[in-house]
């Protein structure tokens, strides 16, 4: 997919599709400067009044003149489309678009631009609307899809405006395409993405952006005594992969920031079996890994002027002879012991070692992101990823960069009262709380073991993937961890 921009007043213009905004009395915007046969031909399929009146509804229609169709699309009147209205359209428009033969889309942006979304945003909203709706699933199945890769949007806009349009069309192309490689690695099936396959992906990455990735294996990751990462790869005859990516491309003697994921490639939940139903959808407890090879690319692409460290533990939750069980008692790196009660809770078993490791890094900030618990989705749902923080400036900066990037995340509670459910009488701590607050207790534990360093914790267990017809990952968060870095490459003195 390619991304113009033209300056042309539209009656110079031809396409396959225009996109038209009318508002919620029926007009077209004033700045359109259409001709007469051109406007008259519009208002008469308007007037016809089949039009959805609901904020954001966009339906195609055939017309005559320089374009073969029209794409209406409802706004609210005057200056009240908000971002989060935006991104709405923007889906709306792409997915009504994408099953017709329509090679050229002109988008006249100024319809869009009101007070609260100017042309920077607009562009960079629709332009990562776009490349997610294309998002074709990299499937198995033998039929090829004929891809339509010669589309091109064409914003149709003031030159003035050029500049920022063209900034925002190189964010939202980054973030898109950040977004749909986690989406890719998600999507895969667990006997392909395996840690190994991960641990490949960021050797790529780390090429194709002058990176570094640096792979630990078993022996590796024994030689630094994780014992607890160690527990959980025991059961698997897929080798454990501690992967470690650096993007230095802020000053030297800047803390850099380190993004954590969870890199379970099939959680079985181990001996502790989880039922049948719907356990393949485990192969998306990578999406913490995903998410953050994906932020790594987009990192790469914009060449953010950060020092950003990826780590990601990966491995397989499988039962075997050989696997852990309940009752087990393993030595962490940073050398608590824990009480593993139940083998489900894996995850938070890989990241306290990760978390551990992270601290030679004497970081600024650590994000780790996770499919960290099925309590997560019981709270939230799949709108929202939790987050959780002792510090609050941390937790805000998350939380307005999903709103800004309309990734939402939403905090949740971590106060001490919490931590006592995870005692032990066997070992300095047990790995599972209880049926009260799981997902709380999950991400306690994992505060145990990020004490040294600002830390925050995102449950993406309701946000990484959808399940039912439309299963797929969905590429969350790297949107709001983009607009996180973003953010902080304008706060830094
Ligand atoms: N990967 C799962 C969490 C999960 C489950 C995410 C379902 C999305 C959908 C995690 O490893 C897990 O199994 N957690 C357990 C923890 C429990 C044993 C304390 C859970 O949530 O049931
Ligand atoms: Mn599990
Ligand atoms: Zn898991």
């Amino acid at each position: 997919m390619k991304f113009q921009l033209k300056s042309d007043s539209i009656s110079n213009l031809s396409a396959d599709i225009i996109i038209l905004a009318v508002n919620k009395s029926n007009k077209l915007c004033s700045s359109l400067n259409l001709n007469k046969r051109l406007k008259d031909e519009l208002n008469a399929i308007i007037e016809l009044g089949d039009l959805s009146m609901s904020i954001g509804s966009a339906s195609v229609y055939p017309i005559i003149e320089n374009f073969k169709r029209v794409c209406f699309v409802r706004i609210q009147d005057k200056d009240e489309t908000t971002s989060e209205d935006l991104l709405k359209l923007a889906n709306n428009i792409f997915s009504s678009i994408k099953p017709i033969k329509a090679e050229t889309i002109i988008l006249p942006l100024k319809q869009f631009i009101n007070k609260k979304v100017n042309e920077e945003f607009a562009s960079k909203l629709f332009t990562r609307a776009a490349l997610d709706k294309f998002y074709e699933i990299n499937s198995l199945k033998s039929e090829k899809k004929v891809k339509d890769k010669n589309n091109q949007i064409i914003f149709q806009s003031d030159k003035a405006d050029h500049s920022s349009i063209k900034f925002g069309i190189k964010e939202g192309k980054a973030s898109a395409q950040g977004a749909n490689l986690t989406k890719d690695l998600g999507n895969l099936p667990p006997n392909i993405c395996t840690p190994t396959y991960l641990a490949n992906q960021s050797k790529k990455i780390a090429k194709d952006y002058k990176m570094k990735s640096t792979v630990l294996n078993r022996k590796q990751i024994e030689q630094l005594k994780m014992g607890s990462y160690l527990s959980v790869a025991k059961g698997s005859r897929e080798e454990p992969k501690f992967i470690i990516m650096e993007h230095r491309k802020g000053k030297k003697t800047e803390k850099p920031i380190v993004l954590v994921g969870k890199g379970i490639t099939f959680d079985s939940g181990g001996i502790s079996l989880k039922p049948g139903a719907a356990m393949d959808e485990m192969k998306y407890d990578m999406c913490g890994a995903a998410t953050v090879l994906g932020v790594m690319k987009t990192v790469g692409e914009l060449n953010l002027p950060l020092n950003v460290v990826g780590l990601i533990p990966t491995c397989e939750n499988m039962p075997d002879g050989l696997a852990v069980k309940p009752g087990d008692i393993v030595r962490s790196m940073s050398g608590q012991t824990i009480e593993i009660l139940n083998t489900d809770a894996e995850g938070r078993l890989i990241l306290c070692d990760a978390l551990t490791y992270a601290e030679r890094y004497k970081p600024d900030t650590v994000i780790d992101i996770a499919t960290l618990t099925g309590a997560c989705v019981i709270a939230l749902g799949h709108h929202a990823s939790a987050v959780f923080s002792k510090n609050d400036k941390l937790a805000n900066n998350l939380l307005d960069a999903g709103n800004e990037s309309i990734d939402k995340a939403w905090r949740m509670p971590l106060w001490d009262e919490y931590q006592t459910l995870l005692n032990s009488n066997f070992a300095d701590m047990a790995n599972i709380g209880g049926r009260a607050a799981g997902s709380i207790t999950a991400a306690c534990f994992l505060s145990r073991f990020a004490k040294k360093y600002d830390w925050a914790h995102i449950d993406i267990a309701g946000t990484a993937w959808n399940s039912g017809a439309n299963k797929g990952a969905t590429g969350r968060p790297v949107n709001l961890l983009i607009q996180f870095l973003i953010n902080k490459t304008k706060t830094k003195n």
